[in-house]
């Protein structure tokens, strides 16, 4: 990103931001569900690497809202996504990641499907199943879509274009281009904490000085500049003296070759509404998407990409000293919010007003007539 594209702190408006979201939103059942079904039942969720996607019948299963999905190379080379889920009784086929063979075998009644989801064989059909017709009966299709070396799913066979989720992040990317470094490590981390108090925190500039004292503090937070693009978000913060090597964060080694300066001797965070979140340092881009798994865990999934050859466990250890610093934070405050005396006060001026700005989108996206929308919640 060039300096002129994000906003400077100075032209923030004046205003003091508010928290909009009441204590129950991070700890309510029906709010929860009313978020997996509007804000997570729909939506490009990003599920893996392209690099584990290269050979015929590579697959990745994910659950993208309520979906489960798996993504499957077919013997033609082409990515599909398909709902994960047999025809016959609707049991799951695949789990994890792996490679299958020659076709995608249901091991409860051997139902057979091709790699480009056919459906091939089915025990007994002439006995048992005599008007079956099996191009009626092929894996039911959903949507994949490969952007800088990132697969994303969508449940919807017609989703709408990626870019449109993606809006604003790319164009703020600067000299990164993910898609030229490879995949060296995926983590996933459990959270006591609801999937938002971890957004909240990633977009919260006012952390940094505080929490991130060591681990981000040869970081220059008084240049942070961030700037919102609909429910999006991005930002950069250079290096305070310019010197990589002497940087907690960083080692001077392993550097992302493609980089401009800018980009050598600075950060970035961003976040793809509403869980996708980014950073980039001189040695790495690292996404991490805090999946809901009940109102108060979430799963933390910590994806490095970084030059091939490079030290991944320096490089993914670099990522998680700041992580853990986040969870212990978001995890201490969960613990919080049920209590009757829990009350937000006020926000920073500038340096927290994303917070805002992701109330906003959270409660737009949970749609007008939610139970559980402004007015009905407190
Ligand atoms: S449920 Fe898959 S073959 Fe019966
Ligand atoms: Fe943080």
């Amino acid at each position: 990103m060039s300096p002129s594209d994000l906003a400077e702190p100075s032209a923030a408006p004046r205003a003091a931001p508010d928290f909009l979201l009441p204590p129950r939103a991070y700890y309510a059942a029906d709010w929860y569900e009313w978020e997996q079904a509007t804000l997570f039942g729909a939506r490009w969720a990003l599920v893996a690497a392209a690099d584990e996607l290269t050979e015929p019948g590579d697959y990745v299963t994910a659950t993208v809202g309520r979906a489960p999905l798996v993504m499957l190379v077919g013997h033609d080379g082409e990515l599909r996504a398909f709902h994960n889920l047999c025809r016959h009784r609707g049991m799951v086929l695949l789990n994890g990641s792996g490679r299958v063979e020659r076709s995608v075998n249901c091991f409860y009644h051997q139902w057979r499907y091709a790699l480009d989801g056919a459906l091939e064989v089915v025990p007994q059909r002439k006995d048992q199943f005599p008007g079956l017709d099996v191009d009626d009966w092929g894996l039911l299709p959903a949507s994949v879509a490969v952007w800088e070396g990132l697969v994303f799913a969508h449940p919807d066979p017609a989703a709408p274009p990626l870019a449109d989720t993606l809006r604003g992040v790319p164009e703020h990317l600067g000299s990164h281009h993910p898609g030229l470094l490879r995949q060296v490590s995926v983590c996933r981390l459990e959270a006591r904490c609801n999937w938002k108090l971890f957004v909240e925190n990633h977009v919260d500039v006012y952390h940094l000085w505080h929490l991130h004292a060591s681990t981000l503090g040869d970081f220059d937070h008084t240049r942070f500049e961030h700037v919102q693009t609909g429910p999006n978000w991005a930002s950069y913060e250079p290096l305070k003296h310019g010197d990589l090597a002497g940087a907690a964060l960083t080692r001077g080694t392993d550097q992302i070759g493609h980089l401009d300066e800018r980009d050598r001797h600075g950060i970035g965070a961003h976040l793809v509404f509403p869980n996708l979140m980014m950073a980039t340092a001189a040695e790495f881009f690292a996404t991490y998407v805090a999946i809901p798994q009940s109102p108060g865990t979430s799963l933390i999934e910590l994806r490095m990409r970084a030059e091939a050859g490079a030290d991944a466990e320096a490089i993914t250890d670099a990522a998680l000293s700041f992580i853990h610093e986040d969870i212990r934070a978001c995890e201490a405050v969960q613990r919080a919010v049920t209590s009757p005396a829990f009350r937000v006060g006020p926000l920073a001026l500038d340096h927290e007003r994303p917070i805002e700005s992701f109330h906003s989108s959270v409660l737009a996206g949970m749609g007008p007539t939610a139970p559980m929308a402004p007015g009905g919640v407190r």
